[in-house]
């Protein structure tokens, strides 16, 4: 406990819904246990030139809960994944006494923190990222607000197809994960889902589209994940070839990371910003923050770096051997909780239609 005098906070890599209410739990907290709080802006590149700003008091960080985006800004920086900028952050974190960091994005982010933790920075990861795609985790901070605005944009999709007798193909981010894709699928009454991590039947969305239109069905609503890049346009045009039903394209991008957060995330980024200050106050050290069966827990962030880079088949046959058996069983058995879980997803939201 006497260790923490002054605690950072970052966010960095995409934001997403819930940032902001996260960085104002986790100030608050530090508020309320006597710490003096910093909000590092523009994530780890502001943490190099030094340029943070002290939370004097709660009004600091008033009126962030219901504020999408982020107030402490995210950047790129290319110079902290080197040894000469790591230090100069060290430097930085030396000369204002912060003794611990808490830093909220995607996996990038934790790759940071990590290589904070193990040079002496106490760093605690919190998963945030649009996509729900830190394997480590059930969720991940702004996952529901971003479901919930594909929703809103594809009823309204729905709405003119209806009047026009269309179909619409909506591609939804998710660079890696298919998370937002099964979602909005089953939310939307999709026709058809596309997603990379599992096979697309494409001839029998075809003929699905087809029977249902000799049915009397006006409209359909097909969902595509960016993972399968440069697939959702052209597949709406053969939509258009080959059902006869005329099909437009609809992209939704970056819209999808902005909105005021929802019930959940406003309450999964408080959780989590409060569970990271106890944590660090603990001794804790080099964890991610983590849903895993309903409760707020710390999985290692190097433990939870392997599960994602076995779960997306990045690791090497040198990585693979160095896992310890007990971990390997836990990266083995939470990759195939996550693959099953998508698979399940993926076959309702392909199964329950017109
Ligand atoms: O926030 C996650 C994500 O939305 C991914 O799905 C997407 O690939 C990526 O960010 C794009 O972000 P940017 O355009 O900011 O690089």
């Amino acid at each position: 406990m006497e260790k923490f005098r002054r605690i950072g906070i970052l966010t960095s890599g995409g934001d997403a819904p819930g940032m902001n209410a996260c960085y104002r739990a986790a100030a608050r907290c530090c508020l309320a246990r006597g710490i003096v709080v910093y909000g590092i802006k523009e994530g780890y590149k502001g943490l190099i030139e030094d340029n943070m700003k002290l939370v004097t008091s709660t009004i600091d960080v008033n009126n962030l809960i219901n504020r999408s985006g982020t107030v402490l800004y995210t950047a790129r920086c290319d110079e902290f994944k080197t040894e000469d900028g790591m230090q100069k952050a060290i430097a930085v974190c030396k000369k204002n006494q912060i003794d611990g960091i808490i830093a909220i994005g995607g996996d990038g982010t934790f790759r940071g923190a990590t290589d904070l933790s193990e040079r002496g920075i106490p760093t605690i990861g919190i998963p945030g990222t649009i996509d729900n795609d830190i394997p480590a985790s059930d969720y991940t901070i702004g996952f529901d607000t971003a479901v919930n605005t594909v929703i809103s944009m594809v009823d309204r999709l729905r709405d003119t197809c209806e009047s026009h007798a269309r179909c619409d193909v909506v591609e939804v981010m998710g660079h890696w994960s298919g998370n937002i894709a099964v979602y909005a699928g089953i939310a939307t009454g999709a026709i058809a889902t596309a997603i990379k991590e599992l096979p697309f039947d494409e001839a029998k969305a075809m003929e699905d589209i087809k029977r249902a239109r000799l049915a009397g069905k006006r409209s359909f609503i097909v969902i595509v994940s960016e993972g399968l890049k440069g697939f959702a346009e052209p597949l709406a045009q053969r939509i258009q070839e080959q059902t006869g039903v005329e099909t437009k394209f609809c992209r939704l991008a970056h819209v999808q990371r902005g909105g005021t957060p929802t019930l959940r995330d406003r309450v999964m980024a408080t959780r989590m910003g409060v569970e990271a200050v106890d944590q660090l106050l603990k001794g804790q050290s080099n964890v991610v923050v983590c849903e895993l069966d309903g409760k707020i827990t710390t999985v290692g962030i190097e433990r939870a770096l392997k599960v994602d880079r076995y779960f997306k088949g990045k690791c090497t046959p040198e990585e693979l051997a160095a896992f310890k058996p007990e971990e390997m069983k836990w990266i083995q058995e939470r990759s195939d909780y996550v693959k099953s879980t998508m698979q399940m997803l993926y076959t309702i939201a392909n199964e329950v239609k017109a």
